[in-house]
């Protein structure tokens, strides 16, 4: 890919990637190496950001999780993240340092970078500009590197590289555990990554497919799927080509397995410019997975399976995704399967626009699509339990909202 291609949309036109391509190859098998080393993966126990409306709901769930060193809270929120900061870092000062500069975005005085680096890895990073020295007394990370299994996945850093952002979020994960998990001893001779942004959902269907196609708008993308490749080569993902696509457009198939983890959150057309990645476009924000599911017929063999993660608001009692599928689906032979992953979700930055469009909250789903011999629909909820959790941090929050915002 060469970085003229970019397609029409000026969003993307006249960025520059910041990474050094040529000196990716030498950089990021040392970079992996000081990961493993340090055993980078036991920060996935630390929960990041602040947020005081769950508290203290969420980190009586946190601590125990802490505890236990067994379910990663990383991505989760906590009223005093610091805490479990400090308690982490006796633990594991090394893996906390690298924390700090890869995942939390601190820059670092060069002694507390000499613990987790030496002097010949430093500088083939710096060479590829993964590491930068913005002064002469620090040094920042160009990169972002989320820990998750025996994975490792770099992303972009929101605040340094505007427009070029390539992100990984929750809903990467989830869609991320749950194809490692159904996929199961199944094989697929072809799959397509949908919407790549860092190849994550690439990486984990690369196991089970013959050939993987991974596909983004946002040329930049291709950059963070070839390091993420390397960083995980362990995982068999030589198979893996990117391309610049507009959705479909650009992808080839028919594709035996189609995975994918697009744009969908239900926001205001003015935002979308600074948040590209997360704009579901019209119909609150139901457009693009709508649009997925649509050109997806065309798209898949006959026996084939798209899965795609999802958001849909509930807009005056009405979930506008499960009526729109029923309506583009209904009359023809399709299996549509919409699993509920999480529920009653409300975006704290979002609050007002939900609001004032009567959108009382979000639903996250998995929806499968495979042929069928006539239209069948299939909601499975999430268990009660969960469900009614989701619903106290729900109240909770409204409560939260009542007292603090208050007009
Ligand atoms: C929510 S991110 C998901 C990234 C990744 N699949 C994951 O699971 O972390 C959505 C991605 O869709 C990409 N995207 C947005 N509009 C697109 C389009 N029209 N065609 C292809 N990709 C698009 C964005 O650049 C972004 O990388």
């Amino acid at each position: 890919m060469s970085l003229d291609e970019y397609p029409d949309d000026p969003f993307y036109q006249g960025r520059n990637m910041l990474f050094r391509e040529a000196s990716l190859d030498a950089a990021i098998p040392v970079l992996g190496e000081a990961l493993k080393k340090h055993r980078y993966s036991e920060t996935v126990l630390l929960p990041v950001g602040r947020s005081f409306f769950l508290f203290p709901f969420q980190d009586i769930i946190n601590l125990w999780n802490l505890r236990q060193g067994k379910i990663p809270i990383l991505l989760q929120k906590s009223a005093f993240p610091s805490l479990y900061y400090s308690r982490f870092a006796r633990r594991n000062r090394p893996a906390y340092i690298l924390f700090r500069l890869f995942y939390l975005g601190e820059t670092l005085t060069p002694e507390e970078l000499a613990e987790v680096l030496d002097k010949d890895q430093i500088a083939l990073l710096m060479k590829a500009n993964l590491l930068v020295q913005p002064e002469d007394n620090s040094v920042a990370s160009l990169i972002k590197i989320t820990p998750w299994k025996d994975y490792c996945f770099i992303s972009g850093v929101e605040n340094r590289t505007p427009g070029e952002f390539v992100f990984i979020g929750s809903d990467s994960l989830i869609l991320a555990y749950h194809l490692l998990l159904v996929l199961q001893g199944r094989t697929f001779s072809s799959g397509l990554d949908l919407c790549t942004g860092s190849g994550i959902q690439s990486i984990m269907i690369s196991r089970f497919c013959e050939q993987v196609t991974c596909v983004d708008i946002n040329p930049n993308s291709g950059f963070y799927v070839r390091a993420n490749t390397l960083l995980n080569k362990d995982h068999g993902t030589e198979k893996i080509t990117y391309r610049t696509s507009n959705f479909f457009d650009n992808a080839g198939g028919p594709f035996d397995l189609i995975v994918t983890n697009p744009p969908y959150v239900c926001m205001p057309p003015e935002k979308k410019d600074a948040w590209r990645c997360g704009y579901g476009g019209e119909n609150w924000g139901t457009e693009f997975p709508l649009k997925i599911l649509s050109d997806a017929r065309r798209r898949l063999t006959p026996g084939g399976m798209l899965k795609m993660i999802t958001i849909s608001p509930t807009v005056a009692g009405k979930d506008i995704l499960v009526e729109e599928t029923r309506k583009l689906l209904g009359q023809e032979a399709w299996s549509v399967e919409f699993q509920e992953v999480a529920t009653h979700c409300i975006q704290e930055s979002l609050y007002e626009f939900h609001k004032e469009n009567r959108i009382s909250h979000c639903t996250f789903f998995i929806i499968t699509l495979q042929r069928s011999d006539s239209f069948r629909f299939t909601y499975k909820k999430v268990p009660t339990l969960a469900d009614l959790l989701a619903r106290i941090r729900n109240m909770q929050y409204e409560a939260y909202h009542a007292l603090t915002f208050r007009k």
